[in-house]
């Protein structure tokens, strides 16, 4: 159940795209058809998932772990936000949730996650999972519907940090989620919603302090990245 434009909607969070349809009762015509997600399925292709909060950086060392390993890099804040720029209904409903820092629901982002998974599947080293998930549910679907992660990098940084960090790029970002109102809101939710992950998963997690800069917190990361691939 989640409330948008001032409507309250019910969805199951089965990541059926009738789910998705039920949730912004949408028209046939706007709802993706079924993704065949076999191969990726069946794929050995190492899957990352990529944790913390809002602002503690995993854009910043997803782009470094590009650069070194040539993993694919998928953040659904960002499959969100091209989603929204398309300027259709749903696009409408997700700035909506995004606006105010809430957590779009779990089919929605699932779907988007395996269209953009099946388009690089054939193309890839590894796939970096950025945001995702943000709930054990979204965890559970995700290895029940797709498969296991092989690890997940958690970053862990101060909230005061990560407030700073958004207030600095929101000088620049343009983003409509960067002000403190809803930084502070994306924070509760991190700490009500996405730290169950870290514990649920506790055994794929490799905690990184977050707090330094960019370059010391990468070589932490190409330490564990280098002993996944002599696993
Ligand atoms: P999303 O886009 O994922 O936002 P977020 O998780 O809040 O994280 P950010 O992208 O803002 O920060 P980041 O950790 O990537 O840090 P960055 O490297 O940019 O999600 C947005 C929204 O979409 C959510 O609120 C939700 O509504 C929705 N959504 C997304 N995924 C969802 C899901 N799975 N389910 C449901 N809803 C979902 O760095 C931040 C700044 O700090 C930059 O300016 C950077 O230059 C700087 N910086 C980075 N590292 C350092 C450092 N070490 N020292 C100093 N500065 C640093
Ligand atoms: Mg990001």
């Amino acid at each position: 159940m989640f409330r948008t434009g001032g409507k309250l909607f019910k969805t199951h969070c089965s990541g059926s795209v009738r789910g998705m349809a039920m949730a912004y009762a949408l028209p046939k015509a706007a709802v993706i058809p079924e993704i065949d997600i076999t191969a990726l399925r069946k794929s050995n292709v190492p899957i990352i998932w990529v944790l913390g909060g809002p602002g503690c950086g995993k854009g910043t060392q997803c782009d470094k772990i590009v650069q070194r390993y040539g993993y694919t890099h998928l953040s659904t804040g960002d499959l969100l936000r091209d989603a929204v720029k398309s300027g259709s209904a749903r696009g409408q409903q997700l700035q909506a949730i995004m606006e105010k820092g809430e957590l779009v629901p779990l089919s929605v982002v699932l779907d988007l996650l395996k269209e953009a998974m099946m388009g690089k599947l054939s193309n890839t080293s590894g796939f970096l999972i950025d945001g995702y998930p943000r709930e054990v549910q979204q965890g559970e679907e995700f290895e029940n519907q797709i498969k296991a992660c092989n690890l997940i990098l958690y970053f862990d940084v101060a909230d005061d940090t990560m407030l700073k960090r958004l207030l600095k790029r929101a000088e620049t970002s343009g983003r409509a989620d960067d002000n403190e109102a809803t930084i502070k809101k994306r924070l509760e939710l991190f700490h009500s919603h996405s730290k169950p992950v870290v514990q649920r998963y506790n055994e794929k997690v490799k905690t990184i302090p977050a707090e330094t800069d960019p370059e010391s917190i990468f070589n932490q990361v190409c330490q564990h990245l280098d002993s996944l691939m002599t696993v």
